[in-house]
């Protein structure tokens, strides 16, 4: 039987108990606060106020291609359609995804329904929108957040 020195027994114990320690206070760390109604991360990433992730980029490919600016001004701003920027601060993304593909025709906004363009860029759209209309977005032509990581 081999015999164990006991500083080393000592050593052993000290580093164990560290390593324990060590690895409850990250979970403690990693662990959302409770109580605290955890605010939702907004839907999209912006860097420098344009740069965008993919999603939030094809939503504005969506927004350009379906020309939503010919009502909605290209700022978003309104026009003859109302100003998004207002719009898109109370209205749910279930509501958004409702209004745009069922119109709100007596009012004057079309139904998106038959553009797959469209159906298939909401995720996008909302986000895009929603970035704008909380200020993150400054300016309304974005572009690809990876066209910034490949000039660093
Ligand atoms: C032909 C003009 C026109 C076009 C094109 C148009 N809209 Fe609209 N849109 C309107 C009008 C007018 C309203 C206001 C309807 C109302 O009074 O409820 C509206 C309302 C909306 C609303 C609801 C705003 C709110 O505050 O409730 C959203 C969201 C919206 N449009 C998004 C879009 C998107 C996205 C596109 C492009 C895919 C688009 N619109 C294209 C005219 C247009």
């Amino acid at each position: 039987m081999t015999r164990i020195h006991p500083s080393l027994r000592t050593l052993v114990v000290l580093v164990v108990a560290g390593s324990l320690i060590a690895a409850s206070h990250t979970r403690a760390q990693d662990k959302p606060a409770e109580g605290k109604a955890a605010a939702l991360p907004p839907p999209y990433k912006v860097v420098d106020g344009f740069y965008v992730d993919p999603v939030t980029m094809n939503g504005f490919r969506a927004w350009r291609a379906a020309a939503c600016d010919r009502c909605h001004g290209a700022y978003q701003q309104g026009l003859v359609g109302p100003s998004l920027l207002v719009g898109m601060k109370t209205l749910s993304k279930e509501d958004f995804i409702k209004t745009v593909t069922e119109g709100r025709l007596d009012k004057g906004m079309p139904s998106f329904k038959t553009s797959k363009m469209i159906t298939d860029n909401f995720d996008g759209l909302y986000a895009y929108l929603k970035g704008r209309s909380n200020g993150d977005i400054t300016q309304y032509r974005v572009r690809e957040l990876k066209e910034r990581e490949l000039k660093e």
